[in-house]
């Protein structure tokens, strides 16, 4: 650990609130724990969890995990391993995502060894920071809660955000007749992504152009996920990262409905990397911001409507 400094940038939450409860610090270097690694970021993702864990709102992190530094996913170099760490090694490009943990709004991070993956080959720090968070919670919502199969008919709700971008491409890639919502001009950059039938949710009703569905994939609750039953086929499945679904209008549909929180996986991270690598993945990046301009990175995530991602660059490169 010698060429690894003691003390670190960080930006931490100090308490709930708005933009100013996040403060950047300097702050000890964390020393990796015998299953871990640790990683000197170079970027880190946006994600909407960054500004509801700000503002008090995300409800696996509380008061008593203050001060607490947001960034759920990075991409960076392995800067030194825990004593039962096989397979990685200092210097090597990773990318992941931390769970829970302490984030990666930071000069570096922790994180379990089994979350890491290769990064992929063909994407820079920034672009492959941009991937672990919402590539996962699209592959878990798709395949593994919803069971997507080949050829199945899909509609994934918010297709134009980070997580939705992704799913809308994992369905493609695997051949199903895949149905999305976006708005304005957002409806043509999902277009781009190989979708076929986009729906502008603001100038028409979802429910009145598709039917049938074996899967609803759900990246908003409320109002969309009530109106999204009628869309299913019976047997169908409605999986949402949101609203906990009502078990009483499934049965009443006869589909399968569940919530879920996207967890790390490494080994998931690895084959998507590889489907990047391969060209039948697009990551995008829609705006980079400095290490220092991270309040103005969760603002741009808070107004919505970007299309795919936004990155926090940490360190050069
Ligand atoms: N449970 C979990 O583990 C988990 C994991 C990841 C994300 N999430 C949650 O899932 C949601 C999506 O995440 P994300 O990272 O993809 O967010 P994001 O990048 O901010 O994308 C959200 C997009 O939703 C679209 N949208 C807004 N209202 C809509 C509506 N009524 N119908 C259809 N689309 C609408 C907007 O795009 P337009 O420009 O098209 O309007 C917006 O940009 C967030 O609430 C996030 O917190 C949960």
């Amino acid at each position: 650990m010698s060429s690894i400094p003691e003390t670190m940038r960080a930006w931490r939450i100090q308490r709930f609130g708005g933009p100013e409860t996040l403060q950047c610090e300097t702050v000890p270097v964390p020393r990796p724990a015998n299953d871990e690694v640790l990683v000197r970021v170079c970027a880190a993702s946006v994600n909407p969890v960054d500004f509801k864990t700000r503002s008090g709102k995300y409800p696996l992190i509380r008061e008593d995990a203050l001060p607490f530094t947001p960034g759920r996913d990075f991409s960076g170099t392995v800067a030194a391993t825990g004593g039962a760490v096989e397979g990685w090694k200092p210097g090597q490009p990773v990318y992941g995502f931390v769970g829970q943990g302490q984030g990666a709004y930071a000069q570096y991070v922790l994180v379990k060894a089994d979350a890491l993956a290769q990064k992929p080959q063909t994407a820079d720090y920034d672009v492959s920071a941009a991937v672990p968070l919402a590539a996962l919670t699209a592959y878990q919502g798709l395949f593994e809660h919803g069971s997507m199969e080949g050829g199945d008919r899909v509609l994934i709700h918010a297709a134009s955000g980070g997580v939705g971008h992704f799913a809308v491409q994992f369905a493609c890639l695997r051949s199903a007749a895949v149905y999305a919502t976006a708005s304005g001009d957002s409806v043509e950059f999902v277009r781009s992504l190989g979708v076929d039938h986009v729906i502008d949710y603001r100038a028409q009703r979802f429910e009145d152009v598709v039917s049938d569905t074996d899967l609803v994939f759900d990246l908003v609750g409320g109002d969309t996920q009530q109106r999204s039953w009628q869309v299913l086929r019976r047997g169908g499945a409605l999986i949402s990262t949101l609203t906990e679904p009502s078990q009483t209008l499934a049965a009443r549909y006869g589909v399968r409905a569940g919530r879920y929180t996207a967890h790390p996986d490494g080994a998931t991270l690895a084959q998507i990397g590889e489907w990047i690598d391969d060209g039948g993945v697009r990551v995008i990046v829609a705006q980079q911001f400095p290490f220092e301009a991270a309040r103005d990175a969760l603002a741009c995530i808070e107004r919505g409507h970007v299309h795919g991602k936004v990155v926090i660059q940490v360190a050069d490169y």
